[in-house]
This record gives structure tokens, C-alpha cells and sequence, in this order.
């Protein structure tokens, strides 16, 4: 009889990718009937997923009833968790970690995969205190294990779309596509390809659940400085581009609010000490071609995505 797998986000990048990649697997779309989490069952995305036969449940991480309505029979749990962005001060993406976490240890939970990131404020030693959306995910992992729910800690890293749709690569009125960051051209940005490439992770640990229980993978294809960064961009698109350092005061501008001071740390971090904390991608991603998955390179995104750019 096949499992069920509730997934969070379901009608998200992260979410989505889990339940695209494991209905395309011929062994996990054999072992797990897939259940999708959205508050609203009546939207496009969460329509068409039921259309391929994904189970829609409405439920709402601030909401512990119906979290355990949710998780109800799941032998295993993909949990992305959002930040409340422009709320300063919140916990709510804490909360509805924990709230998760104790619905999967009631429902007794076999696997629980949490998106999580590294606590900026320790990694850091206290320098950088304002990056709560890497803080709460580590508190919730941190969380996680200490309630001892089975589980595996997937860190996507920083997303190709980031540059195509979130407009951080900016095309100036001459043309010129402008990149703009408070650090230096040879930073290291670990890159995810995360609507194609986070289902490969999760399935990944899907597949190695007793080698991975406990540990952590990390989801990103490669170490990319702005310079490898700018000129795989040119040579795909053709387009010219231009990096920018600007400082801390200059890069907070261009984010009014508390957003701007989170988002400057944020990449100071990656700087230094690193986005993980200098640590290598190796063993995730060989982990990830033991079980015949590919990461999508830069490059590779940039082929599929340039005709939109
Ligand atoms: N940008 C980056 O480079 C980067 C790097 C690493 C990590 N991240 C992290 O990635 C996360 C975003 O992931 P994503 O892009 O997959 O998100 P997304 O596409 O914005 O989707 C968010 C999902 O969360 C669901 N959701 C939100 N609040 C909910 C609640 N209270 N209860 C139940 N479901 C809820 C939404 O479902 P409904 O709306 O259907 O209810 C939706 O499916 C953020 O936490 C961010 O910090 C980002």
C-alpha cells in the first residue's frame, strides 16, 4: 500500500517542485499518494494540482486544528515555512514551524523534510542580528530535532530566479543589465535552480531516509561569484551587463523598510562567513546523482528562462 506524503507549499516554487518531481519518479509516484497543503483549495494552482491527482487540503500553519487534520496519516511531511516580510519583530514564521513540527509528532510522523537555512546570528558570531527569515528556519530545525521528529534538513540556496523575476539583475534605459550588491564581485552565491531542482533534493531524501535522517542536504547546484555570475549571463543572452558594489547605506536605500536592513545582512553574510558557512556542496550533490538526478547549472537555467528575460 503506498504512503502518503503531505506536502507544504504545495501551490509554491518549493511545494510545487516536490509534488512535480515526485509524480514524474516512477518508483516514489508508486510509493507515495501525495496530499497538497494551501489555505485556499479554490485557486488555479491548487486546482490543477488536484486535476493530477493530488489530494487538496485547505489548512493554515497559524491554525493547530487544522494542522492536525492536515497531517493525519502522513507517513512523511515536506514543510516550507514563509517569512511574515514587512511585519518587523515577527515570529509568525517561527510559530507556524512549531505548530507543524508538534502536528507531526502527534500524528507520529515518519519523515518530516523542513526547508531549512543556518542561523545568521550565531554563524556570524552576533555580528549580523537582522536576518530573521535564516533565524527562524535554524530555530525550527533546531525545534525539529529537539522534540525528536524523524527528520531531514534540505537548505535550498539562493535562487536563479532571484536575477530573471525578482528583478535583482536590472536592465538599465541604455540596455545594460545592472547588478547591484553590498559585496564583492567575488562572493560566492550558492545557486538553485528551486522550481526544477528542490523536488530533486526532497525526493532525494525520500529515497536515503534512513542514511539522511538527522542530517543535513544542500540544495544548490554550485558556488557562482556576480562576475561567473554576469558573464555566463552575457554569453547566453547576449545581453551586456554591469556589476556594482555599492555600500551598505546605497543598498538599503534601494529596499525602504526593515526589509532593507535584512536584506543587506543577508548578503553581508554570504560574504562572510558564507551563505553555509563555507561548507562544501559535494556531498549533497553526489548524494543527488547517486539517486540518477542532475542539478541545473546556471548556464542551463539561462538557456530555458532567456526568451523571457
Ligand atoms: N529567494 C531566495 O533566494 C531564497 C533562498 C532560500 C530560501 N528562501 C525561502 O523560500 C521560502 C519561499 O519558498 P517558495 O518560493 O516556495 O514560496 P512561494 O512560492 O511564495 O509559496 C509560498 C507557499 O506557502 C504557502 N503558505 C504561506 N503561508 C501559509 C500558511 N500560513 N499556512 C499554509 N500555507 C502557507 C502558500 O500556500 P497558499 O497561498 O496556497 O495557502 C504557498 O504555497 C521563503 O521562506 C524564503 O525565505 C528563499
Amino acid at each position: 500500500m503506498s504512503k502518503l506524503i503531505t506536502v507544504f507549499g504545495a501551490t509554491g516554487q518549493q511545494g510545487g517542485s516536490v509534488i512535480r518531481t515526485i509524480l514524474q519518479d516512477a518508483s516514489l509516484s508508486q510509493d507515495f499518494k501525495i496530499r497538497g497543503i494551501t489555505r485556499d483549495i479554490s485557486k488555479p494552482a491548487a486546482q490543477a494540482l488536484a486535476q493530477q491527482g493530488v489530494e487538496i487540503k485547505a489548512a493554515d500553519m497559524s491554525s493547530k486544528e487544522s494542522l492536525a487534520e492536515a497531517l493525519k496519516g502522513s507517513h512523511s511531511v515536506f514543510l516550507v515555512t514563509t517569512p511574515d516580510w514587512g511585519n518587523a519583530g515577527s515570529d509568525a514564521e517561527l510559530v507556524h514551524g512549531k505548530n507543524v513540527a508538534d502536528a507531526a509528532k502527534e500524528t507520529g510522523v515518519q519523515h518530516l523534510i523542513f526547508s531549512s537555512l543556518l542561523n545568521v546570528t550565531e554563524a556570524s558570531g552576533g555580528k549580523l542580528t537582522h536576518v530573521p527569515h535564516f533565524d527562524h528556519k535554524a530555530k525550527v530545525e533546531q525545534y525539529i530535532r529537539s522534540i525528536g521528529v524523524p527528520a531531514t534538513f534540505v537548505l535550498p540556496g539562493y535562487f536563479m530566479a532571484n536575477y530573471t523575476v525578482s528583478g535583482i539583475l536590472r536592465k538599465g534605459d541604455d540596455g545594460v543589465y545592472n547588478l547591484a550588491y553590498p559585496v564583492g564581485r567575488d562572493a560566492q552565491f550558492p545557486l538553485v535552480d528551486i522550481a526544477s531542482d528542490m523536488g530533486k533534493y526532497v525526493a532525494t531524501a525520500l529515497k536515503s531516509r534512513s542514511d539522511v535522517l538527522g542530517s543535513q542536504i544542500l540544495a544548490a547546484a554550485d558556488y557562482y561569484s556576480p562576475s561567473h555570475i554576469l558573464a555566463e549571463f552575457e554569453e547566453v543572452t547576449g545581453k551586456k551587463t554591469q556589476f556594482v558594489q555599492v555600500d551598505s547605506d546605497t543598498y538599503k536605500s534601494f529596499i525602504p523598510g526593515p526589509m532593507g536592513e535584512e536584506m543587506l545582512e543577508n548578503h553581508l553574510f554570504i560574504e562572510n562567513p558564507g551563505y553555509y558557512n563555507g561548507k562544501s556542496l559535494k556531498e549533497s550533490n553526489d548524494l543527488l546523482k547517486k539517486h540518477g538526478y542532475q542539478p541545473t547549472s546556471w548556464r542551463e537555467f539561462l538557456e530555458k528562462s532567456k526568451a523571457s528575460l
